[in-house]
């Protein structure tokens, strides 16, 4: 009886740990294979998915490279061959025939990064890209090797925040003169503003059309120079309209602001010149180029700018070549951004409306003070009449 007890109890003991192993082997084996088929079974299904994702697009893939109509004819117009980075551009972009199967384009830079197309072309040039040249070429994906090229000049972006002053050239186009700063202009991916007299227009367009492909501002300075104030109803019409047309003739486009000569300017004036769409334009710097003739004075006048001046100076006379040449890149050493006056205006958020006159931008930074407008041009006239 006492050796059954101890049988009894020795089968108890090896029930139990029976039982214990047994669980404790499920747990090890049962749970994790359990999970380890889940795993597979997901890693399964994505690998499924994957494939699916890949017959999906080798199916795109095949309908887009469908060449069966080749393109004959690729068209592509940038509308400016200059553009500020922090602003996009709409390019054109005309194929043929209509039918074409493939019209995909391919777009490289000459300098790699610097620009991005979208799809239905715009482009973007990208940070860092600015002061370049360079060259963007769309190129045909369906075979018919057709490509275009065109050439953008990268400005820099406009920081709203930090001084900038709009330089402003009067009388002109003259080809010697002009073209000089022009290219000193140019060198620096700089911007001005042009006042052309429309005569003058009429002698160079091509001078004209070379400041407006720059991204120059071409605003007029009425056609012949006369005092807008001391003109009769019709010559003040036609003082403004012959110019309005020299300048849309010259460039397919018309001027919106407009530099009364000597300033001069009256409710009359102001009046007649909103009829064309125009805003009066002065100046709150004059370097009084002028009457000093001098390099030199007209330099150290310009570096007096402050955030916000308009600064007049005069592309015609021979000794303010050496001097723009030198304050152009002097003028950006010293942290101003040289921008046209519209450029300025909207970059402080104030507007040039047709019929208003305008001196000058509020300064937003320290440095920057109000500047007395007077009008000493020939040293004729010397009154600027608000509206
Ligand atoms: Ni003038």
């Amino acid at each position: 009886m006492k050796k059954g007890i101890q049988y009894l109890l020795l089968l108890l003991v090896v029930v139990i740990l029976g039982v214990g192993i047994f669980s404790v082997a499920r747990r090890l084996t049962g749970s994790p294979a359990k999970s380890r088929r889940e795993n597979t079974g997901t890693r399964t299904e994505t690998k499924a998915a994957d494939k699916k994702d890949k017959k999906e697009a080798e199916a795109t893939t095949e309908k887009k490279v469908d060449n069966s109509v080749p393109m004959t004819a690729l068209t592509v117009t940038a509308p400016q061959g200059y553009l500020r980075v922090g602003k996009d551009m709409q390019l054109s972009i005309k194929t043929e025939p209509a039918e074409a199967t493939n019209t995909d384009l391919e777009w490289t830079c000459s300098k790699e990064g610097a620009v991005t197309v979208s799809g239905d072309g715009v482009l973007t040039p990208n940070e860092g890209a600015e002061k370049n040249t360079v060259t963007v070429t769309a190129k045909a994906t369906d075979g018919s090797g057709l490509e275009q090229s065109f050439d953008l000049r990268i400005l820099p972006a406009i920081d709203p925040s930090k001084p900038m002053v709009a330089i402003t050239f009067d009388d002109g186009p003259k080809p010697e003169t002009t073209n000089a700063m022009l290219d000193a202009l140019e060198e620096n991916y700089a911007l001005a503003t042009f006042f052309c007299l429309g005569q003058n227009v009429g002698y160079y367009p091509d001078v004209v059309k070379r400041e407006y492909e720059l991204g120059m501002e071409v605003g007029t300075h009425t056609f012949s120079h006369q005092q807008l104030t001391a003109l009769g109803a019709e010559a003040l019409d036609q003082e403004i309209s012959k110019a309005v047309k020299a300048n849309e003739d010259a460039l397919g486009v018309k001027p919106s602001l407009m530099r009364p000569p000597y300033g001069s300017a009256n409710k009359t004036v102001l009046q007649a010149v909103k009829g064309y769409g125009l805003c009066c334009m002065n100046w709150s710097l004059d370097t009084e180029d002028w009457k000093t003739k001098n390099a030199d004075a007209t330099y150290k006048m310009v570096m007096t700018a402050t955030d916000g001046d308009v600064i007049l100076l005069h592309d015609i006379h021979e000794y303010n070549v050496d001097a723009v040449k030198r304050f152009v890149p002097d003028l950006m050493a010293a942290g101003f951004q040289l921008v046209t006056v519209s450029e300025l205006y909207e970059n402080r958020g104030e507007t040039l409306d047709p019929g208003t006159i305008h001196f000058r931008t509020d300064p937003t930074t320290e440095s920057a003070g109000e500047t007395e407008a007077a009008s000493t041009e020939d040293g004729a006239v010397s009154a600027t009449t608000a509206p």
